[in-house]
């Protein structure tokens, strides 16, 4: 199944929740997502199924290999809530990712992959996605928080240029465990934008036909 990037619709929600779910403490307050679509200071992007057709080889593009990045910049441009792409068919969605504008912060407040599809490039996806919208909305820096234990997402943002700039203690009300927050050099700047293009490279080299392999079944799901 190939993935690509989207804004969030109304029909992906009841999916997003079950993520939500299943990615944070059962005492997570469950975001009201519906409400949130109508927050114009705020993005919320979906990894999802490919649901156009693929794009026929081309001489300048032989393996037809622009569809990834092409849909990932066509559709989060393209569909903006409430608009032509909400429909009453579900496509399946693997992750998703929401941030908020804050002055002229970009905030993650949540990103979440489903877990049996972890460790596919989609949630590198979702911060890519999401960095790229912040540029666009002109937001300066993107800062979030993350447990302190939660290894897996700091690696993630350290390699995207996270830095450990202080904490918040007891931040979690589940258990109180800190908070550590992490943000981003000026990601408009010519060094932020330079390491940017190298990791979408390399990312499009890795993951440019991007395919789900559940982990429980060790079988491509396509
Ligand atoms: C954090 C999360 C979104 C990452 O999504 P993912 O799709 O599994 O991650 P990817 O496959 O895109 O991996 C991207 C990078 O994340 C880091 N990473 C992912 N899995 C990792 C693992 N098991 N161990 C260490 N680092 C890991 C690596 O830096 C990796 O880059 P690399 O492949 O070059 O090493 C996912 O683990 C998740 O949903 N976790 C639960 C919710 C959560 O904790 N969200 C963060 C809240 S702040």
């Amino acid at each position: 199944m190939d993935v690509s990037l989207r804004r969030l619709q109304t029909g992906d929600i009841d999916q997003v929740i079950e993520i939500e779910r299943e990615a944070f403490s059962p005492l997570w307050v469950t975001t009201p997502f519906k409400r949130e679509l109508n927050n114009r200071y705020a993005c919320y992007l979906v990894a999802c199924e490919a649901a156009e057709e693929e794009e026929p080889p081309t001489d300048a593009d032989p393996e037809g290999s622009r569809s990834l990045w092409s849909r990932v910049l066509t559709s989060a441009q393209r569909l903006v809530p409430g608009s032509q792409g909400d429909s009453d068919s579900p496509t399946p969605i693997a992750g998703y990712v929401s941030v908020w504008y804050q002055g002229d912060e970009a905030h993650i407040t949540e990103i979440a992959v489903r877990e049996s599809l972890r460790g596919n490039g989609i949630g590198e996806l979702l911060l890519i996605g999401s960095l790229r919208e912040a540029v666009e909305y002109g937001s300066e820096v993107m800062t979030l928080e993350v447990r302190v234990s939660n290894f897996i997402a700091q690696r993630l943002y350290e390699k995207y240029g996270f830095k450990n700039v202080g904490a918040r203690k007891a931040y979690y009300s589940d258990n109180r465990e800190d908070a550590v927050i992490m943000t981003t050099s000026p990601i408009k700047s010519e060094e932020y934008q330079s390491m940017f293009r190298d990791l979408q490279e390399t990312y499009l080299t890795k993951w440019g036909e991007i395919r789900f392999q559940s982990k429980t079944t060790g079988s491509s799901q396509s």
